[in-house]
């Protein structure tokens, strides 16, 4: 078992949310998946912060928000705080996001279409490290902002 991931989604993301995680699985994370399976609909920023609730409970690796554009539930998520929610479109944007601005949470859109499976944009965040040095130094930043 490599870690703890928390997922979560609102009804634009009901398939992508199976298929990250059944991918997370397969790649040994267990899982606590807080997303909906069905199309009814619920509130993305309800959804952010249970996922984020449930982060700070500690012992996770990083967490997964879902919505139709990745967008409202990434905006949200990243109002509370300690949240580095990233919105990655290419594999590449997800693994600069890990080595520089060492994003705890990543968020994708389930009717987005992207230019690489999402599973594969994922792994290219879960495979980078943080590089520290100069972007810990702007992460400290980053984060001071937090409530201004
Ligand atoms: C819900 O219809 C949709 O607005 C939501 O999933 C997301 O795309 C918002 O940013």
């Amino acid at each position: 078992m490599k870690g703890k991931v928390v997922l979560a989604n609102d009804h634009g993301a009901v398939e992508l949310a199976a298929e990250v995680k059944r991918h997370l699985e397969e790649r040994g994370f267990e899982v606590k998946y807080l997303g909906i399976d069905h199309e009814e609909s619920v509130d993305y920023p309800d959804k952010a912060e249970e996922a984020v609730n449930e982060y700070r409970k500690g012992g996770y690796e990083f967490g997964v928000l879902l919505c139709g554009t990745g967008i409202g539930i990434s905006v949200s998520a990243n109002k509370m705080k300690g949240v580095r929610c990233a919105l990655p479109q290419t594999k590449y944007a997800a693994e600069m996001t890990k080595r520089h601005n060492d994003a705890n949470f990543i968020a994708f859109g389930g009717r987005i279409e992207y230019p690489q499976p999402v599973t594969e944009i994922l792994d290219a965040y879960i495979d980078a490290s943080f590089e520290g040095g100069r972007h810990a130094r702007r992460i400290e930043k980053m984060m001071a902002l937090e409530g201004k």
